[in-house]
């Protein structure tokens, strides 16, 4: 693929437009180990070797990340009140495009997928994929053991709709582990309450075969491998 330089620089780095153009200008880019000062110069993001003040950049079309999504915060690229998801990104893994595959309520915390690649966020949240999620929920009180057998048959919601099968395993106490191929809106909340039971604390472990790296802070990101990022398929 062709691309500008400083598209090629914005798209690559945390820089903006207007900073790769200055950069290029200031002659900190060397494209093939040749100073450019064009930024409309064509780059060829296969076979070209692009470097800004003197580190090397490998192309990467999209990147995936995971986040550990700490409570409190908004899965939106932009609100005018609260804080978003990307807001919590150190800047050098900002880039222009990032957008959260899939949301978690501003409550939930746990495994969130953020990246630029449209197609593969569309095929994860597919209905038709399946994909399956997985959360521990933390409940108001015990669970009776019936639980599993209602979240088998299907939970029917407050509202009439019919959820497709899913697992509700007791861990002890009140803390239940769920998973579900679905993502309705507030989905785990109502069908717990559904059964009569109130969702105090909610936490996404696992999407498809893709666990969350519990060495992750509550806040923290990291890149995923494509090969990593390809395991929500499992
Ligand atoms: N189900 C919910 O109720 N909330 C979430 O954030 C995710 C699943």
């Amino acid at each position: 693929m062709k691309e500008r330089l400083d598209k090629f620089l914005s798209s690559q780095t945390a820089l903006s437009r207007k900073e790769a153009q200055r950069a290029i200008k200031e002659k900190r880019v060397l494209l093939n180990g040749t100073v450019i000062r064009a930024a409309d110069t064509k780059v060829d993001t296969e076979s070209d070797t692009v470097s800004l003040d003197g580190q090397p950049l490998t192309y990467q079309q999209y990147v995936y990340y995971m986040m550990d999504k700490p409570a409190g915060v908004v899965s939106a690229t932009k609100d005018r009140e609260e804080r978003t998801v990307l807001d919590l990104l150190p800047p050098e893994l900002y880039r222009d495009g990032l957008f959260p595959a899939g949301r978690l309520d501003k409550d939930t915390t746990g495994l969130l997928l953020i990246t630029d690649d449209g197609d593969y966020a569309h095929r994860m949240l597919s209905p038709k994929k399946h994909v399956q999620k997985r959360y521990i929920a933390t409940l108001d009180r015990e669970p009776d053991e019936s639980i599993a057998s209602a979240f088998e048959a299907g939970i029917v919601l407050g509202d009439g709709t019919v959820c497709k099968s899913g697992q509700a395993v007791p861990l002890g106490g009140c803390r239940v582990a769920v998973e579900i191929s679905e993502g309705k809106y507030h989905q785990v909340k109502r069908m717990f309450a559904a059964l009569g039971y109130h969702v105090e604390a909610l936490r996404r472990v696992r999407i498809g075969g893709l666990a969350l790296d519990e060495a992750l802070h509550p806040g923290e990101v990291r890149a995923l491998t494509a090969e990593e990022a390809q395991k929500v398929f499992d």
